[in-house]
């Protein structure tokens, strides 16, 4: 038997004799004195001193000197070989920071009082215990060995070796099936370490705006858990008693889609803005309060607003772009709504309107209509309409132009139009218009359009012009005498060319005496001149014709008065009219003659037309002839006339 064991001897007598007997037992031939001497069982626990030759005698009671003597049983008692070191886990990985026990294991070993002997590759021997408690760590790898002392002479073998193997602590690695929970739907989230089956899984959330850690999963043996909430995820996990966890995991980001909608609105709804406009970009989402959300741009905003307004104040090219808008859960920003379709907008440099005027002079009975163009007419702009009044005083290339609101076109909603008309009654002088136009609040304007003009032949009462010689038409390199007609030096002649280079009058060259302008012209033109003065306005306006060919009609600059006679002429350059010159009125010849002149008697709306002369194959310019109604309706001859009439009538009837 092996030590530690109990063992019990039983002394039995042949059957056949009574039961008065008594019995004693003998190792070796000594006697074994024992607590119940007499009883015929004899109980050891071993010891490995009790080896020996076991034999019993039995004596009769009633007659002592009667002894039978049993057979012989040799015991002997034996130290067990079989030392083994068992770890408390089957696990087959020991991580460092685990707290493992080791336990010395004698087969057989009873509960005799073992001492231990251990012996490791490791720097610290474990202490003479069974079982020793090891806190793992790198330092605790290495082989072990252990074996029993019974005595100081009899002891066990060593055990096998035990290969304790500690590494660093394993981090787990967490996948998802996908990163997006569908509305209504859930993801699936799988936590690996190695060997899967000797662990439980932790598993924790945080949601971005709350610090705080929320625990989801605690000590599941399965390793997937699924999930309908986003968030931060990580998991981790844990063995053991107290429980020895792994490092957390990396983070996992699952985002939620929840099934409002996002869009995108502008304020005002403008699709093209203008740099310097103010315009508001909305983020609307159905269904929900508007408290509940903080919104969400992509370029060219890239933020987060706590309000859905996104306020694009003067903008600029960078302001342009495609914005797309999504709203986060306040409560939990990872659940959003999908991005919003893309509203485009577009930053223009400020549009410059341009400035149309039809027909370009004032004519009794015709109104003149004034168009103000902007790209993009619909995006809400209004009109406002300026007299343009150059200012002289800078002498810069440029005129620099003053502009005094036309009356209303602020307040006024028919005048804040696209066109404004003007009449012949309430415009009567050559007058400058320009206009702009704004929209918005604050309110944003454009430039203004260039000036343009409306021609008037009447003159004005401070200042006319008048032209010497006194024809429409003339020669190149012939001197052209314009006199505005006035009192004053402030006047100016004006011609559309100098509007925009006022000093630079390639094409003539000209002396300028207070109001008097002489210029020689070089190139052919035909353009309108008037006189213009910043306080009095315009005079008259007059068309002028240079022509560098050979012949020239001789037209009346100012229109003439009806009923008044009128006399046309033709001009050579040099030398004398050879041949009869052809009298043209709008490419009709209406008359031949060798004078080279046409008269008309009485001048009748009917005259009115472009006429041109002809001379030998060569052809003047054509010029306009205007006839102006006399100011009353009756021929002021014709008044003098009745008058005249009346009273000699009177003196008649009186003689
Ligand atoms: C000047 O010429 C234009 C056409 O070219 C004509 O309509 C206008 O009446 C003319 N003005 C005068 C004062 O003749």
């Amino acid at each position: 038997l092996f030590l530690g064991e109990s063992v019990t001897f039983t002394c039995n007598m042949t059957a056949g004799y009574d039961s008065n007997w008594s019995y004693v037992f003998h190792r070796n031939g000594q006697h074994i004195v024992s607590k119940s001497d007499v009883s015929k069982f004899l109980q050891l626990d071993l010891t490995t001193d009790l080896s020996g030759r076991y034999q019993c005698s039995a004596y009769h009671k009633d007659s002592p000197g009667f002894i039978k003597q049993s057979n012989n049983i040799t015991l002997s008692v034996a130290v067990s070989n079989q030392a083994n070191v068992a770890l408390q886990h089957d696990w087959s990985q020991i991580y460092s920071g685990e707290a493992i026990s080791m336990s010395c294991e004698i087969k057989g070993g009873g509960n005799s009082k073992w001492e231990y002997e251990w012996r490791t590759t490791t720097s610290k021997p474990p202490s003479r215990e069974r079982t020793v408690h090891i806190r793992a760590s790198v330092f605790s790898s290495g082989d072990f060995w252990c074996r029993g002392r019974a005595d100081p002479f009899s002891s066990t073998e060593w055990s096998q070796t035990c290969h304790l193997r500690v590494s660093d602590k394993p981090r787990p690695t967490v996948r998802a099936d996908k990163r997006l929970i569908p509305v209504g739907g859930n993801v699936t989230l799988t936590c690996s370490v190695d060997n899967p089956t000797e662990w439980k899984y932790y598993w924790f959330r945080h949601t971005g705006n709350i610090s705080e850690v929320q625990t989801v999963d605690e000590g599941k043996s399965e390793n997937v858990i699924s999930i309908s909430q986003g968030g931060v995820y990580y998991c981790q996990g844990g063995r053991g008693s107290p429980v020895f966890f792994t490092e957390e995991s990396h983070r996992i980001t699952i985002e939620k889609r929840v099934s409002n909608m996002a869009s995108v609105s502008l304020r005002p709804d403008w699709p093209v803005i203008y740099s310097g406009e103010t315009i508001t970009v909305r983020c609307e989402i159905s269904g929900g309060r508007n408290n509940e959300w903080v919104y969400e741009w992509s370029k060219p905003i890239s933020d987060t607003l706590p309000t859905n307004e996104y306020r694009i104040v003067d903008a600029s090219e960078s302001s342009s772009g495609n914005y797309r808008c999504l709203g986060r859960n306040k409560q939990d920003l990872y659940s959003s709504t999908e991005w919003s379709d893309i509203t485009t907008v577009t930053v223009s440099a400020a549009p410059t309107p341009v400035l149309t005027v039809s027909p370009s002079w004032l004519s009794p009975g015709a109104s003149v209509t004034l168009s103000c163009e902007v790209e993009h007419p619909s995006a809400g702009w209004r009109f406002y309409w300026y007299k343009a009044v150059p200012d002289f005083r800078e002498h810069s290339v440029q005129i620099r132009w003053s502009y005094s609101l036309i009356n209303d076109s602020f307040n006024n909603n028919r005048n804040s139009a696209a066109s404004l008309t003007v009449s012949p009654e309430g415009q009567k002088q050559t007058a400058g218009f320009t206009c702009r136009a704004g929209r918005g609040n604050p309110k944003y304007f454009t430039d203004y359009s260039e000036p343009k003009f409306v021609w008037s032949a009447v003159s004005h009462p401070a200042a006319s012009l008048s032209v010497s010689p006194d024809r429409e038409q003339h020669f190149t390199s012939e001197s052209v005498t314009l006199n505005c007609g006035g009192n004053s030096t402030e006047w100016r002649v004006m011609t559309p060319s100098r509007i925009y280079a006022w000093s630079s009058l390639y094409s003539y060259s000209e002396k300028v005496n207070g109001f008097t302008t002489e210029m020689i012209a070089y190139r052919p033109s035909t353009a309108v001149y008037w006189c213009e003065s910043e306080s009095e306005g315009c005079s008259n306006a007059v068309n002028i014709t240079i022509h560098d060919g050979d012949l020239i009609l001789v037209s009346p600059v100012h229109p003439v008065n009806e009923g008044d006679p009128v006399t046309l002429g033709c001009e050579l350059r040099t030398g004398n009219f050879t041949s009869t010159v052809g009298f043209y009125k709008n490419d009709k010849l209406i008359q031949n003659t060798v004078r080279g002149e046409l008269s008309i008697p009485a001048a009748s709306a009917s005259d009115e037309g472009f006429y041109r002369c002809e001379h030998s194959g060569k052809a003047s310019p054509q010029s306009w002839v205007a006839v102006k109604a006399s100011s009353s309706s009756l021929p002021e001859s014709l008044i003098i006339g009745l008058v005249v009439g009346f009273l000699l009538t009177v003196l008649l009837v009186i003689v």
